[in-house]
């Protein structure tokens, strides 16, 4: 069984979507005649061979972080160039991992629901999204996880319900906390490091702009 898994991080094998991939990695390796590629999508030239391999691929994963509750414009590109596949992957199995910086599951559920329709338009077998939310970093607990994910993957070809449901448990933070980082977002400890990102693109006299307004 050949199943590939794509890192859409622009960071590659330095971002921590890579950790996710080789801890789900691990876990799919435990079973036997499995053999598995890793592709990174950061190569937008390289775009066109992965969707190939993708389509005659037994199962993949296809492993990103989340961009302003979205998804980086270069996994975008990818799902784009999967295209002449509309309609045709019957015989592959898709699945996901979306991990973001803050911890809660709700900013995820937009996208959640783009890649489930994105499998159904392809035609192919959903075998559902594992979303990781507050990854500033991987701790044991969390590699852990990801490599039951991929161990439980097979034989069914798909993640389970009950080790998604461990993912990410909170689905948005309680109200004293929203409260609470509303609160310490407007003072200056928190908002520095985001004034030196403007100045540094010089872009601090337009932080107030509103192009699609
Ligand atoms: C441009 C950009 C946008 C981001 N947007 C979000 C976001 O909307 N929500 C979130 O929780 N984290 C967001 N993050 C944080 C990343 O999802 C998080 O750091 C992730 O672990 C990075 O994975 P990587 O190292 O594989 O690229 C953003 C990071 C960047 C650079």
């Amino acid at each position: 069984m050949y199943i590939l898994l794509c890192n859409g991080s622009p960071r590659g094998i330095r971002g921590f979507s890579e950790k996710y991939s080789d801890a789900l990695a691990k876990g799919l390796a435990e079973h036997p005649n499995v053999q598995i590629e890793k592709v990174n999508l950061n190569r937008i030239a390289g775009h066109r061979e992965t969707a190939e391999r993708l389509a005659g691929a037994d199962c993949a994963v296809v492993i990103f972080p989340l961009y302003t509750d979205a998804m980086p414009g270069m996994t975008m590109a990818f799902f784009e160039e999967l295209k002449p596949y509309i309609g045709s992957l019957e015989n592959i199995s898709l699945g996901f991992i979306v991990q973001s910086g803050f911890p809660e599951h709700i900013q995820s559920r937009a996208v959640e629901k783009y890649l489930e329709r994105l499998t159904e338009i392809l035609g192919a077998r959903y075998a559902g999204t594992a979303v990781f939310g507050g990854g500033m970093g991987m701790n044991e607990k969390r590699i852990a996880l990801v490599h039951r994910l991929g161990r439980e993957f097979l034989p069914d070809k798909r993640f389970t319900k009950e080790t998604l449901a461990l993912t990410t448990p909170m689905e948005t933070i309680p109200l004293p906390a929203r409260v609470l980082v509303g609160i310490l977002g407007l003072t200056p400890l928190v908002q520095m490091p985001w004034i030196l990102q403007l100045r540094k693109n010089g872009a601090y006299s337009k932080r107030n702009d509103r192009p699609y307004e």
